[in-house]
């Protein structure tokens, strides 16, 4: 939270959100559904590929915002195995746009101690774009801060059926496959995001109110935050406004009281003295 004070401008805007935080309550791990660019560029009467190409800086914003409060991982939907429908030179620009941005990024991302993880069938992407994401995997290792992970060529779908094949093989090659019994903490262990905790707030920008095979199992519990803003327009103040919105949420998990009390009853009740959208 200090990381975030030092680029704040003390009254301004992001800082009133800021100070709405409660440090003790962030959460764990955010994860994030970039949609609009189309409609961004649409906007604009420009071609979608521009709406891509503006979608870049808001990944940094969110990347660095996250870091910057101690969020320990950050999930971005980028990818999805349905995405392949679109145009091929839609498809190819978004590869393109990809490798231009593990370009510039990697050095930021070793120097700020974060760790890039690829998320999805990473094996079905064409090979340039699989060998630059390889690399800033292997770049990024050792780093301890926040995880990223990208999520590429992914389905909620597809990871469940590769994690029960995992299972299966797994079991096959031991023998074992006549024992072989699921639990929740067998699946959770064969995930892309096998070790990491469940995301406790899903950001979906643009208005959809869908999934969009995104984490299927992993957004059990997760706070859904939808607002109407557009990827490219996403900024650091409306992170903060989804971060705040998510603690003021009574996160009950099927008991009967919040799992955990707000910072105080009167910074519930106070104004943020932020515009709301
Ligand atoms: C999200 O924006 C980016 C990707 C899915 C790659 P869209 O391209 O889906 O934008 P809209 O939904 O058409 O506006
Ligand atoms: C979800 O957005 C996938 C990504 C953001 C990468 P889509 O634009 O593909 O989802 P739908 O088609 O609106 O459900
Ligand atoms: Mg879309």
């Amino acid at each position: 939270m200090q990381d975030l004070f030092a680029v704040l401008t003390p009254g301004d805007e992001e800082w009133l959100l800021a100070k709405a935080l409660d440090p003790e309550r962030m959460p764990a791990h955010v994860a994030v559904i970039m949609d609009g660019n189309g409609r961004w560029a649409r906007k604009r009467n420009l071609p979608r590929v521009a709406g891509h190409k503006a979608g870049i800086e808001p990944v940094r914003t969110v990347v660095e915002t996250c870091a910057r409060l101690g969020i320990e991982y950050l999930t971005l939907y980028a990818f999805s195995v349905e995405n392949w429908k679109r145009p091929r030179t839609e498809v190819e620009t978004l590869w393109r746009l990809l490798r231009s941005y593990l370009k510039v990024e990697i050095p930021r991302l070793v120097r700020n101690n974060i760790r890039l993880n690829v998320i999805g069938r990473v094996d079905a992407l064409p090979e340039a774009a699989r060998e630059d994401l390889e690399a800033a995997m292997h770049l990024t290792a050792a780093n301890t801060g926040l995880t990223v992970n990208l999520a590429m060529n992914y389905g909620g779908r597809a990871e469940l059926v590769d994690a029960m094949n995992r299972v299966l093989d797994a079991a096959r090659r031991q023998g074992r496959l006549d024992e072989l019994h699921l639990d929740e903490e067998t699946i959770h262990a064969n995930l892309y995001t096998a070790g990491q905790p469940d995301p406790d707030l899903l950001i979906r920008t643009s208005g959809e109110m869908r999934i969009s095979n995104f984490l299927l199992w992993q957004i059990a519990y997760a706070e859904l935050y939808v607002t109407d803003t557009l990827w490219p327009d996403f900024k650091r103040a409306d992170l903060l406004r989804a971060v705040v919105e998510y603690q003021r949420r009574d996160r009950r998990f099927g008991g009967l009281t919040a799992a955990r009390k707000p910072k105080s009853e009167l910074a519930l009740a106070e104004p943020l003295g932020v515009s709301s959208r």
